[in-house]
């Protein structure tokens, strides 16, 4: 019911916080290259991926999922060559669940210091019987056999359950505890189709914790969609709700469909809100932008001037009073710092909602030094009248308006 989903959050949250002393680690597993890769028209070169790469490593991300191996040889090459560059960061493939998939897999991430083999299996009742053509038994074993056959390889085996959100509970269980018996290390429960509510798969996850004898011998994630726009809801639910300690992402949110979980969204929020997260992230912020130019300039998708954290308007202020506000102390109207994601600064857009003191404070910058108050105050006349014919004043756009003002006395 409502009321003990509401009591059971809330003891969820209480507990968390009572081990407030020594903060979790939050793995963070970018799949910019795989699942983003997965957005149509966004597909990359080898030399593309192997510049993203440099750069989730640059950030400290902890785990890049490169590609799939098996889908391309284009994709085996960058794979192989990213897992040969990246030292810092554990290079992951993803794999369907077949000795094949998986053999390829192991060979392309041959090269590197750390690998994870990541193999997956639907297990809802429509893709098995739709897709698949497989009865559950058939799933079951398949998903062992698969796990178990990662394991020769590396003993960081990820195994995510397709549309696990879809999938039904008993059955969830009894494969899931199945595949941790057989080696694998991280459970990712997959919201593939973006169907998940925040407080519902997080309960979800939460039961399959409980109910699963060996859960505490992996690592669980969460890897949700945004048809819905609820990725980066859902997936903060699997961290406090379902006690997921990887959140898989993507830069920009980029991704099959509507897309991933924002990367920068998860790390500003954890971060931001350290007081109620209490979690620990390894993420060099100041890489994020960078990273979001690098990823939009590469797939050519535009980033929404509204985006959180990366829109070139997050830390612009427009309105008067917001201006005035930052003006005196920046914590006013900002919760975060523009330089700490790596903006050069927040900005100060000059419209017609700007105030005298924002104005004021341009010319400053500028260095334009007015001799009296009425200077200032016909300036600022002359401002507003050009701010009403034009939507953004540009610096330019003061320095001539100030040596007008200039010239006429
Ligand atoms: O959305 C999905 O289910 C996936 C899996 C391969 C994890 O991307
Ligand atoms: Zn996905």
């Amino acid at each position: 019911s409502p009321k003990s989903l509401k009591l059971m959050i809330h003891k969820t949250n209480l507990e968390h916080s009572m081990a407030a002393n020594s903060p979790e680690k939050l793995i963070i597993f970018d799949t910019t290259l795989r699942d983003g890769e997965q957005s149509p028209g966004a597909s990359m070169t080898k030399d593309e991926k192997i510049r993203i790469a440099r750069q989730l490593e640059r950030m400290k991300v902890d785990v890049i999922e490169a590609g799939f191996a098996a889908a391309s040889p284009g994709d085996f090459e960058a794979i192989r060559a990213i897992a040969g560059i990246i030292k810092d960061s554990t290079v992951c493939s993803l794999s369907r669940a077949n000795d094949k998939d998986i053999a390829r897999a192991a060979e392309a991430l041959q090269p590197a210091e750390r690998k994870r083999i990541h193999t997956f299996l639907a297990t809802s009742p429509l893709h098995m019987e739709k897709k698949l053509r497989m009865t559950p038994d058939q799933v079951f074993e398949q998903a062992k056999q698969a796990v178990r056959f990662a394991r020769k390889f590396t003993d960081d085996v990820e195994f995510s359950p397709e549309d696990g959100s879809r999938s039904d509970m008993d059955f969830l269980c009894r494969v899931l505890e199945a595949v941790i018996a057989e080696g694998a290390t991280t459970i990712n429960f997959a919201d593939t189709v973006g169907y998940g509510v925040p407080e519902l798969y997080g309960h979800m996850l939460r039961t399959l914790r409980e109910r699963i004898p060996n859960s505490d011998k992996a690592i669980w994630s969460v890897h949700c969609h945004n048809d819905l726009g609820m990725a980066v809801a859902n997936s903060l639910a699997g961290v406090m709700i379902g006690g997921a300690r990887q959140v898989e992402c993507t830069i920009n949110g980029l991704g099959e469909r509507a897309g991933n979980t924002a990367l920068e969204e998860i790390v500003m929020a954890v971060r931001t809100r350290r007081d109620y997260f209490n979690l620990d992230i390894g993420i060099d912020t100041t890489q994020i932008v960078p990273a979001s130019k690098l990823v939009s300039q590469i797939t050519g998708f535009a980033v929404q001037p509204n985006k959180s954290v990366v829109g070139a308007n997050a830390f612009a202020h427009a309105s008067g009073i917001h201006q005035d506000g930052v003006l005196k102390a920046r914590d006013t109207y900002e919760i975060m710092r523009a330089e700490d994601v790596g903006w050069s600064a927040n900005r100060i857009v000059l419209g017609k909602l700007s105030g005298r003191n924002a104005f004021k404070q341009r010319l400053e910058e500028l260095g334009i030094v007015l001799e009296s108050e009425t200077e200032v105050n016909a300036a600022f006349a002359r401002f507003k009248e050009l701010a009403d014919r034009k939507s953004e004043i540009f610096d330019e756009d003061i320095i001539g308006l100030v040596s007008e003002e200039q010239q006429s006395h």
